[in-house]
């Protein structure tokens, strides 16, 4: 097996990342040390500069990012950790698979179609060719698991459907006529109890760094006070809580407040219902208060005291980027090759 993902280091780690995506990079890198697979995990720093941003903070925070993976158990010495602009195959292969990729698919990406909204013509070019750098990210290291949260799941899609006409256009064949193809079909992983984590102030909404209101969202960040009080602030409704499951329908902000004690104590929702099914949310909001300020405390310790070390960080993303470039190449090569490149 071959794990690969990626986040954009853009803002902070949000307990939506956590849930629905780094806790798993971190199952699974243990998995891996364990069956002689490898995981590569990265920050999507090119992608990053889709949209409007200021130099000094992207810098700022890509080592942050960094840091928060590490205090988030990604650990250097088992899983490769790098920022793909140490890695330029990354940009090399989004070239080359621009001549695969078609307009009408990308022009069908909801995430595109979400940031750009009315505004198509003024937003920027990298913005609508973005899957298409997602498709190299995991196509360059033959990925076959892709860890990540309900919202990528339409450009992990995208990637495959890349490969596939991809092998199919271009696979050199051997003398049997057989193809051999360039590119492995990677599959998404996405876990079922925390795919979405939605906005604390909007059901409707998926938990976002984007969103302009810090109290949407709980930071990894974030300290005790803090967490406490987003989480009494949080939108939810004036009915007690039900006893069973299907008594959540209709109710997007129950929902997802249940959901996240699920996830963050490692229950059902059914377990969580039976224990709390009858008391409304003025007992529910302190205990998930407190669950969380539990998780997340030994988490935010060892962010604050990482991430003054710059260069221990710089050190980690060097030695990262040169095991991500070492595995990169024959794969890119195989691609210039298949093309038709003279290198
Ligand atoms: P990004 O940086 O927006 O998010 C990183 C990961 O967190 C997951 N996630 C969520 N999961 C559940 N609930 C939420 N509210 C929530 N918000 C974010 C995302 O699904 C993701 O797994 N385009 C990607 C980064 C990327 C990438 C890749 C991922 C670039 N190349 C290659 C995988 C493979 C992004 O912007 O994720």
């Amino acid at each position: 097996m071959r794990i690969v993902s990626g986040i954009q280091p853009t803002g902070n780690l949000h307990l939506g990342n956590y849930l629905g995506a780094i806790r798993n990079w971190v199952a699974m890198q243990d998995d891996m040390v364990n069956t002689g697979g490898e995981a590569f995990y990265f920050l999507a720093d090119l992608h990053a500069i889709s949209q409007p941003h200021v130099p000094a903070q992207l810098s700022a925070n890509t080592r942050e990012m960094t840091a928060a993976l590490v205090a988030c158990g990604v650990d250097p010495d088992k899983a490769t950790l790098f920022n793909q602009t140490q890695v330029p195959a990354h940009a090399e292969l989004q070239w080359l698979l621009n001549g695969t990729a078609r307009m009408g698919w990308l022009s069908r990406m909801t995430q595109f179609k979400d940031k750009a909204g009315k505004n198509r013509d003024s937003v920027s070019v990298a913005l609508y060719t973005y899957p298409v750098l997602q498709a190299a990210d995991v196509l360059l290291y033959q990925a076959t698991h892709v860890p990540v949260g309900e919202d990528q799941k339409q450009h992990l899609e995208l990637a495959r459907d890349i490969a596939q006409k991809f092998n199919n256009d271009f696979a050199p064949r051997d003398e049997n006529g057989e193809a051999a193809p360039v590119f492995t079909l990677p599959e998404p992983i996405i876990p079922p109890e925390a795919a979405r984590i939605m906005s604390l102030r909007d059901g409707a909404s998926k938990m976002s760094k984007s969103d302009p209101s810090d109290l949407s969202r709980i930071n990894l960040t974030d300290d005790a006070d803090t967490i406490m009080s987003k989480i009494k602030k949080a939108k939810s409704d004036a009915d007690a809580l039900p006893s069973e499951p299907a008594g959540l329908d209709g109710r997007a902000e129950a929902r997802n407040l249940v959901g996240i004690y699920a996830a963050m104590s490692g229950q059902s929702v059914a377990q969580i219902l039976a224990d709390f099914g009858g008391k409304g949310f003025g007992a529910f909001k302190p205990a998930l208060g407190e669950l969380l300020v539990d998780k997340l405390a030994p988490i935010n310790a060892r962010f604050v005291a990482l991430r003054q070390d710059r260069d221990a960080l710089d050190a980690i993303l060097r030695k990262g980027a040169a095991k991500a470039r070492a595995a990169a190449a024959p794969t890119l090569a195989a691609a210039y090759d298949a093309l038709g490149l003279v290198r």
